[in-house]
């Protein structure tokens, strides 16, 4: 029997605990991990009513969103319309030509004699009688009643999103089910059924495309990632773009790619916009004759 001395005890009592450690750590912390990670991702509501970490973020996110607007003048829009010229901008104040504060030409709208006349009582009557109920103005009229850019559209409420909450499979979260009560988008927007379609995760909602969204764990280069924006009116795809470091914490970005504005590309023929005006915008472009005579 060999016998032991003091430090060759502590030697194989300390290699011991390491071994345990790694043990506990490679078998165990994996799962606590996931576990934690899962716990804050899924969107729930905790008994005392409060929101679980996601959902909370999803109600308040914590990103101050700051939007600019440019006002540009069309100077040549004859030659724009008559022409096929390209148009011309010059950068303006926008309030220059009519004396509105930016908030209304923005959002709360102002009033417009046309639009005014237009939507007024006697008008409506006019057409009536005269026109057998369609309006009376020649011209094509907008359904609202005060003019403005955004009007109506500060403060926006989104329509409702059933989504997933990640409960059973935490890949799935944010996963839309519907929006707006409906599965896809409505017959009239876009003219294919794929262009139409609303899918993957919700965004939160904002008019721009740097808002958040959700995605799966454990993300891979090759992943792809949709996602609707019910202010562009349809699904994109982001894709990897690049690997980089936030917060010292080396991450991948994804980006929506260039392809998925191309509508020049086959699989984005239903976001193409039918040239009704039939007026060659590009007469310089050598190969694109199916955008320009539709
Ligand atoms: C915009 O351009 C037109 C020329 O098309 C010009 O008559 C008008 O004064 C311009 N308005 C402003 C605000 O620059
Ligand atoms: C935006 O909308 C709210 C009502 O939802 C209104 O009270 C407010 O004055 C509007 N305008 C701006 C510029 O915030
Ligand atoms: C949603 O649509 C279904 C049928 O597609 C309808 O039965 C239901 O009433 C709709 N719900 C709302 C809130 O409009
Ligand atoms: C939505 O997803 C379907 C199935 O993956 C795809 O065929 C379609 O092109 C997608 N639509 C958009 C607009 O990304």
């Amino acid at each position: 029997m060999v016998r032991l001395r003091l430090w060759e005890w502590c030697t194989l009592i300390f290699s011991l605990v390491c071994l345990l450690i790694s043990i506990f750590n490679w078998s165990i912390v994996p799962s606590i991990y996931f576990n934690q990670v899962k716990k804050h991702l899924e969107f729930r509501q905790n008994k005392d009513y409060s929101y679980g970490y996601s959902t909370f973020m999803l109600s308040q996110p914590p990103i101050n969103n700051v939007m600019r607007f440019f006002f540009f003048n069309v100077t040549n829009p004859d030659e724009m319309i008559y022409e096929g010229a390209k148009p011309m901008l010059k950068e303006t104040g926008g309030y220059a030509v009519i004396t509105h504060s930016v908030r209304e030409i923005l959002f709360d709208g102002y009033n417009d004699p046309l639009l005014s006349i237009s939507h007024s009582q006697l008008i409506y009557v006019l057409s009536g009688i005269l026109n057998g109920g369609d309006n009376i103005i020649p011209i094509p009229i907008p359904p609202m009643l005060k003019m403005g850019f955004f009007q109506g559209y500060n403060n926006t409420r989104d329509e409702e999103y059933l989504v997933n909450t990640g409960k059973n499979d935490i890949n799935r979260l944010g996963e839309i089910k519907s929006w707006a009560n409906r599965t896809s988008l409505p017959e009239n927007w876009w003219s294919t059924k794929s262009a139409r379609s609303i899918n993957g995760s919700v965004v939160d909602c904002d008019l721009y495309l740097d808002s958040g969204s959700f995605c799966k764990m454990n993300l891979q280069k090759t992943d792809k990632l949709p996602f609707f924006q019910s202010f562009m009116c349809r699904s994109f795809t982001k894709t990897f773009l690049e690997e980089t470091v936030v917060h010292s914490i080396p991450s991948y970005s994804y980006a929506v790619p260039y392809e998925d504005y191309d509508t020049t590309a086959d699989h984005n023929i239903g976001f193409r916009y039918e040239n009704v005006e039939k007026v060659n915008y590009y007469p310089n472009w050598p190969s694109c004759p199916e955008l320009v005579i539709l």
